[in-house]
């Protein structure tokens, strides 16, 4: 749909562009806010499927400055870690799961929706390393062990009661001297978890020790490693 020129020139216009930017990044996040609103315990898959027949790439992760920079960033870490058999979680139309498929020996990309998984089934079809499966981290947990996790952008969609069991999860299904990359907002918006309060959980966990971090503009990477 065709953007009217005054918000155009909103969008170009410093220094509401970067506050403009933000209010777009999230309004995805608050429709499916106000659908769970309506009687939806958690985000299920009807409510990402919804999401993504909408609008394919509702976050502007193609597209956005931010994106970008969240890419680099968590690219940036797992650059020296042995990667190995990789499990994405949350894998959404695969924009990232190419990129991970170049730097590991297989890729595992999981996501709720099947919308999602579709397109990323079609994205990655040139590519042999690459298994897409359609699966619930909440409902249906995670099944065989992993040299690295990416978990980016998901848990804050998750149910605040359930945080530390996922992480038990997580690291329970990361082999020894497994790498867990975890990337998520820094601020909370509509009740939502922020980064702090997620990655904490993780900082806590005995086996798990923090190899690197990155703060960006808004969001905050962390890397860590599974101990013997
Ligand atoms: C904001 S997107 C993040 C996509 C990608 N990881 C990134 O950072 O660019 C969140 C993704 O998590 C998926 N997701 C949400 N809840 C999930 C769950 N319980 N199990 C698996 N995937 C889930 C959504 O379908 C969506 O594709």
């Amino acid at each position: 749909m065709a953007r009217a020129p005054i918000l155009d020139a909103i969008a170009k216009a410093h220094p509401l562009r970067r506050a403009w930017r933000r209010l777009r990044a999230e309004a995805a996040t608050f429709r499916i806010r106000r659908l769970q609103a309506r009687g939806d315990p958690y985000f299920t898959a009807r409510l990402f499927d919804g999401l993504f027949t909408r609008q394919p790439d509702p976050w502007r992760f193609e597209t956005s400055d931010v994106a970008k920079e969240r890419m680099a960033a968590m690219m940036g870490l797992l650059r020296s870690p042995h990667l190995g058999r990789l499990l994405e979680i949350g894998c959404a139309e695969g924009w990232m799961t190419e990129a991970l498929a170049e730097r590991a020996e297989a890729v595992v990309a999981m996501d709720i929706s099947a919308v999602a998984v579709a397109r990323t089934r079609q994205r990655v079809a040139h590519l042999d390393n690459v298994q897409v499966v359609q699966r619930d981290l909440v409902v249906e947990g995670l099944e065989g062990t992993f040299d690295a996790i990416v978990c980016a952008g998901v848990l804050v969609y998750l149910p605040p009661v359930a945080q530390p069991l996922l992480c038990r999860e997580m690291v329970a299904h990361l082999a020894d001297g497994g790498h867990l990359l975890l990337e998520h907002q820094s601020h909370r918006s509509a009740g939502t978890l922020s980064a702090h309060d997620i990655h904490g959980l993780y900082h806590q966990h005995p086996s798990l020790r923090c190899v690197g971090q990155v703060t960006g503009s808004e969001f905050l990477v962390a890397l860590f490693k599974k101990t013997f």
